[in-house]
């Protein structure tokens, strides 16, 4: 007779859990991290959901693959079947389940459910992409940092049910977890107030332990499953889901970490990011090399979409740590020097000089737009871990966009400050030819004790036609074949999950 430890053991071995073993490891619902789907093509769409009866404990589940059951509907009310079938929970990725549906039909919603064991997820909503559609909707969002708020921006996202949400980053924070409750800062020359509402688990994210129970905790919220099961995402990560302003190889604190404990460290982070979203393809690993294909290529009807990685191919940051801003030096203007790489921004360059769409968009976690915190004619004081801190790799691109590119728009995360503003042939010289706009989203959570240093900088900063990093929300985006509306959403009490959200701004590109 086989105690059940033996028998999930012996099941185990052979690769897939048996039904029994399924029951005895699944005594309590393991669908705690709700379900998501994204990288939606014309026919299209990963489906994902990941089994973590225990989700702050690695997951809880016992070696082996899980089949789980999944049905499609065509309808809300799941009377049109679609699709069902099984798909396995990999062990090897943290019993994730990435589902590719493919021979959907494009623009059009599809409703999904996973079930195992006596466990079923709620109705989640999909949208599969047309370049037909005439009107569609897309949300940006970043910086949801758990602990100093809640998540009444997502909550808004989802009812709104766009057709993508493109998320750009800081979907988690790495750090230990901060004492609860209100206390004052000193912080860029005022006294800042700042709150902890509720609390991490476990130290610094740094194995891949730590990033699965990270992850975990935040996707346990009910705010993030609801913007999750509302539309499908497109998803890259910026620099925290790893460690604070890293680049390729090089951490946020060299002194701390040797050079061989922050690729392993990556190495974790990675497979952990791929284990929590829809994407495509999991991470390639050598070694401790690793890497993750995140920047890509979507057609939403009158939009094409570029998403960016500015992370993880990126020259280290020069010029020193001033933040907000450090002064210009000679070494941010060596062309050797980029932000995504010679293949990702030969592939941009040639993407956009091909697209045939109204609008062009291209999704950066950092700001494209610069701002100079001094008075010129001073050498400009700027953000050196955004594209400020890069200047031949952005003319390089901002030569592509002069060429004829329709309508480019970026939308970026990063700042935790909103923006609407221009681009400009020569980025600090708003009196030169507009090549492009810009709408920065605020964060969904992170506070931004810097924002009185952004609204200071406005009158040496005149591209940028409004400004707000006092107000935790998001930026979305109507695109209609002559239209482009963006809408600032804001939360008013974002201590408080059931806060009232609402616009703060709604503008269109051609209003400046
Ligand atoms: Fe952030």
């Amino acid at each position: 007779m086989l105690t059940r430890r033996q028998f999930i053991a012996t099941a185990a071995a052979l690769g897939v859990l048996p039904p029994a073993a399924v029951r005895a490891a699944l005594a309590s619902n393991p669908f705690t991290l709700g379900v998501a789907s994204g990288s939606p093509r014309d026919t299209s769409v990963v489906l994902w959901t990941r089994l973590a009866p225990e989700p702050l404990n690695g997951g809880g589940m016992p070696p082996g693959d899980v089949p789980v059951r999944y049905q499609v509907w065509a309808d809300a009310e799941a009377r049109r079947p679609v699709r069902e079938g099984e798909a396995l929970a990999l062990a090897r990725w943290g019993h994730s389940v990435h589902l590719k549906l493919e021979g959907l039909e494009p623009g059009r919603e599809y409703f999904y459910r996973f079930a195992v064991g006596g466990f079923e997820t709620p109705l989640a909503r999909t949208r599969t992409t047309s370049r037909d559609d005439r009107a569609i909707k897309l949300a940006i969002a970043s910086c949801q940092h758990y602990e100093t708020n809640h998540y009444a921006a997502f909550r808004d996202m989802a009812s709104w049910t766009p057709d993508c949400v493109v998320h750009v980053g800081d979907y988690i924070y790495e750090g230990a977890p901060s004492p609860l409750g209100a206390r004052t800062r000193e912080m860029f020359g005022r006294t800042v107030d700042f709150s902890v509402v509720r609390q991490h688990v476990g130290p610094e994210t740094v194995t891949l332990w730590d990033y699965r129970n990270r992850y975990a905790l935040y996707r346990t919220d009910p705010h993030l499953q609801a913007a999750h099961a509302a539309a499908p995402w497109v998803v890259a990560m910026d620099d925290h889901e790893i460690d604070n302003n890293w680049a390729a190889d090089v951490p946020q604190d060299p002194e701390k970490q040797t050079p061989l404990e922050f690729r392993v460290r990556r190495l974790a982070a990675l497979q952990a990011y791929y284990e929590h979203f829809p994407l495509e393809h999991p991470p390639l690993a050598l070694g401790t090399d690793s890497s993750l294909q995140m920047y890509g290529r979507w057609r939403f009807g009158p939009a094409l979409l570029h998403l960016l990685d500015t992370r993880q191919f990126r020259s280290d940051q020069v010029c020193g740590d001033g933040f907000p801003g450090a002064p210009a030096c000679a070494a941010m203007e060596d062309p050797a020097r980029s932000l995504l790489g010679p293949a990702q921004e030969a592939w941009l360059a040639e993407s956009l000089t091909r697209s045939d769409a109204a609008y062009n968009v291209i999704a950066s976690q950092v700001w494209f737009s610069p701002l100079r915190y001094n008075a010129p004619p001073a050498a400009p004081e700027l953000n050196m871990d955004s594209w400020d801190g890069y200047g031949p790799a952005r003319r390089r691109l901002l030569d592509v966009l002069g060429r004829g590119v329709a309508e480019p728009v970026f939308i970026s995360g990063d700042w935790h400050c909103a923006a609407a503003m221009t681009v400009h042939e020569d980025p600090l010289d708003a009196t030169t030819r507009t090549l492009a706009h810009e709408f920065a989203g605020t964060s969904i959570a992170t506070p931004c004790p810097w924002a009185h240093r952004v609204t200071e900088a406005r009158s040496h900063n005149p591209h940028v036609r409004y400004v707000n990093g006092d107000r935790r929300g998001y930026a979305r985006f109507v695109v209609e074949p002559r239209q482009f509306t963006a809408q600032f959403r804001v939360v008013e009490a974002p201590q408080d999950p059931a806060s009232r959200v609402a616009t703060d701004l709604e503008i269109r590109t051609r209003d400046f």
